[in-house]
């Protein structure tokens, strides 16, 4: 029998995804590829602004889609449940875990990019007094030992939760899936009722 699917993600959204995930700050590997640690520092803030962009599209794509609701403060609190294999509350697009690491994505990524800009060095860090741009850096890795956590469970998360990776794969999900893990999103993007 032909699987019943729902178009979740357009292809720009995809691509738009795939790129910020690209970008993301695992810097560390740059150092192989360019040779020093010291041209790694300095191709890492373009890169970094480059992932911001990208990541500013996604959040006027999706930040209303992000609101909490009472719904996913049950699933929030159930989440151990979940973890079991049980969906708690009628869930829409997206559930309480992911509405919570969107906001942590939002509030590191806009950290990042403030403090990163203070101090980035030779353009703007001279701009700003030397107190000021230590505690920028120590924000800065604040924010990307933040971000990194969060991106691990993100990913794994994706990862579990069987028929995900392929809604930013492929675009789509199966019917299945979406009753299961998003009832409220299944009932709004069919019209039935169960
Ligand atoms: C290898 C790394 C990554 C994988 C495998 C991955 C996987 C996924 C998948 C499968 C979805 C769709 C989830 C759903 O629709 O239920 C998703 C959504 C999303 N991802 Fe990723 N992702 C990765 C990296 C990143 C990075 C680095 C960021 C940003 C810093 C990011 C930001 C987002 C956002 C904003 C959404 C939409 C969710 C929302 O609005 O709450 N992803 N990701």
């Amino acid at each position: 029998m032909k699987e019943k699917l729902i178009q979740r993600y357009s292809a720009a959204e995809r691509i738009n995804h795939w790129v910020v995930a690209c970008f993301y700050p695992a810097f560390f590997w740059l150092t192989g590829i360019f040779g020093t640690p010291q041209l790694a520092r300095i191709v890492h803030p373009f890169i970094g602004v480059v992932m911001f962009l990208g990541f500013a599209r996604q959040f006027f794509r999706y930040y209303h889609h992000n609101f909490i609701t009472d719904e996913d403060k049950k699933w929030m609190k159930a989440v151990g449940e979940v973890m079991k294999g049980n969906e708690v509350g009628d869930i829409g697009r997206y559930n309480g875990g992911q509405k919570g690491m969107f906001w942590l994505m939002v509030a590191c990524t806009s950290l990042l990019l403030v403090t990163g800009v203070i101090a980035w060095r030779p353009y703007f860090a001279e701009l700003f007094p030397i107190p000021l741009i230590r505690f920028a850096l120590l924000v800065h890795a604040s924010a990307a030992l933040a971000l990194i956590a969060g991106i691990v469970v993100h990913v794994y998360a994706a990862i579990w939760v069987k028929g995900t990776i392929r809604a930013m794969a492929e675009g789509v999900v199966t019917h299945a899936w979406a009753k299961k893990h998003h009832p409220k999103w299944y009932r709004e993007m069919t019209g039935k009722e169960s």
